[in-house]
């Protein structure tokens, strides 16, 4: 059994139903399970095969929670290398916040990384929350592939 994690902040709402989208992906595919968490320790990232990071751009920038969990985690040498990575998150304008995230998870923490990330204008739609579904599908099936 794999396991996924949901990691995201939101202030408004968009980005956490973008992340219940999300997690119902994962869960299409057989032998994944799919944790939605809003805060998680270093150590906790490691528990998991992939990490999908949801984050809103505020100020250009990902959320502070966001930037303390992966400070914490090169502190403490947390070894997430060759797990399974993707951003996502709701914007307003500019939107970089997921880029920025899936940067950190490649370069620094040297994770298979999905891209595009996925980035939605203010609140999903039906057809915003059917593209959430199918980027934690591709995660779930991203890891399936690597079995074999
Ligand atoms: C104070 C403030 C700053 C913002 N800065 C940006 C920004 O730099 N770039 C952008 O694309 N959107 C920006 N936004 C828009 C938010 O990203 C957008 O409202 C998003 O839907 C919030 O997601 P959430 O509901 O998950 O918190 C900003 C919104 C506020 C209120």
């Amino acid at each position: 059994m794999f396991r996924v994690l949901i990691l995201y902040f939101s202030r408004t709402g968009n980005t956490e139903k973008m992340a219940t989208a999300v997690a119902e992906g994962v869960r299409m595919i057989e032998g994944i399970e799919a944790e939605i968490k809003y805060q998680a320790t270093p150590e906790e990232l490691d528990s998991f095969d992939a990490i999908i990071i949801g984050t809103p751009t505020y100020h250009h920038d990902m959320s502070l929670d966001m930037k303390n969990v992966f400070e914490q985690a090169a502190v403490k040498n947390i070894d997430l290398k060759d797990k399974i990575g993707a951003a996502f998150g709701s914007y307003g304008w500019s939107g970089e916040a997921p880029k920025l995230i899936l940067e950190i998870l490649k370069n620094k923490f040297r994770m298979h990384i999905i891209e595009p990330p996925l980035i939605i204008k203010y609140e999903p739609d039906g057809k915003g929350l059917a593209l959430c579904r199918e980027l934690g599908k591709k995660v779930s099936e991203r890891l399936h592939a690597l079995e074999t």
